[in-house]
């Protein structure tokens, strides 16, 4: 059952602000595979939007059609107030593009590869040579500027990659799984870079398999299955479209869990790990109802933990094939 929401941005901006990319009906087959299945997306100038879905959702195929390197097989799109279709060199000229598969030229050195950006983006030498030193300034590449591209590591490459997109000063930016293949602290760094995008007043449309990734950076968050779109909204609003929320109560002595599980007949229990679970949305009021009434069962639990649904339970939910049964994680500490 598709289902969208309403949000507003999370810096609080309620104000309704032009449409970066709009998309109505955008369809796309490869032979008899319906990749997309009329896709409609409205992402309001200046936000940041990640459309998810599993491996061969049409995440990517959706991000070459709004870059225009790929035509729709019907539905409009438009693109910085360009439609795709009729006039993709205006597209261009306002977007950035960096691709799931890297684009930067291995045989040539970093600086080689922004200079080549800036040939493309018509501008002058000088004009050229100070974007690139900024740019290689910006994303910590000075170091390894005049070195050639494939001695670089997935990280630095990626790195160059968006320093790249960003050489024609794009007001528009579409990143396929930015932080694909990065370890934790360069997706911090990642994150660091796209959020000064934005507070710079670029939108950008980014891809993602890691649900933590648009949780963070998103203001709305579309998931992709099947060729259509399952939900969308903020983080917050998916996670309130599914069930999931609990306390755990764990046990050591296995006579306390026994004597809890039968004081507490409404909490699921699962006797191997000894914890019970009570479903409960996470607010004050009824964590607080729920510590009243351990205290009346005379239940003391040696650990208590508050479970909220989380993007994964989200994603679970909405691109299974089957139901699958909530699989409580162990929650970070
Ligand atoms: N040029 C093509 N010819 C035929 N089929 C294609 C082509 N490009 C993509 N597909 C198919 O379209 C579907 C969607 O592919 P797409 O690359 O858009 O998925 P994705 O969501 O980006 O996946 P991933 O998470 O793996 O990057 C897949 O089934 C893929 O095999
Ligand atoms: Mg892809």
């Amino acid at each position: 059952m598709p289902s969208s929401v309403m949000s507003t941005s999370k810096r609080g901006d309620s104000r309704p602000s032009s449409a970066a990319v709009s998309a109505v009906a955008l369809r796309k087959s490869y032979g008899d595979k319906k990749v997309l299945d009329g896709i409609d997306l409205h992402i309001p100038a200046g936000s940041v939007f990640a459309l998810l879905g599993p491996n061969g959702a049409g995440k990517t195929t959706a991000v070459k059609i709004l870059s225009t390197l790929i035509r729709a097989d019907g539905g409009q799109a438009q693109v910085a107030g360009h439609d795709v279709a009729a006039d993709p060199q205006a597209v261009r000229a306002a977007i950035g593009v960096t691709g799931q598969f890297s684009a930067v030229d291995g045989l040539i050195t970093g600086e080689e590869n922004m200079l080549l950006m800036a040939d493309l983006h018509h501008l002058s030498r000088s004009e050229g040579r100070r974007v690139a030193a900024e740019l290689l300034e910006r994303f910590d590449l000075v170091e390894a500027a005049k070195k050639p591209a494939s001695t670089y590591s997935g990280g630095m490459k990626r790195r160059l990659d968006i320093a790249m997109t960003l050489v024609g000063g794009p007001r528009i930016i579409f990143l396929d799984e930015p932080t694909t293949g990065l370890d934790p602290r360069s997706r911090h760094n990642m994150w660091g870079i796209i959020r000064e995008l934005v507070s710079d007043g670029v939108t950008v449309f980014l891809t993602t398999q890691y649900l933590e990734e648009a949780d963070e950076l998103a203001d709305r968050i579309a998931v992709l299955n099947d060729g259509k779109i399952a939900a969308e909204g903020s983080a917050d609003e998916l996670k309130r479209l599914i069930p999931g929320g609990h306390v755990r109560l764990r046990f050591t002595d296995p006579a306390a869990y026994r004597s809890a599980a039968s004081a507490l007949r409404e909490a699921a229990r699962d006797d191997e790990a000894l914890s019970l679970q009570i479903p409960s949305d996470g607010t004050q009021r009824e964590l607080r109802s729920i510590l009243d009434w351990l205290d009346t069962a005379n239940v003391e639990a040696d650990e208590l933990t508050v479970h909220t649904p989380d993007l994964d339970d989200v994603f679970f939910a909405l691109t299974g094939e089957t139901t699958v049964p909530h699989q409580p994680k162990e929650d970070a500490r």
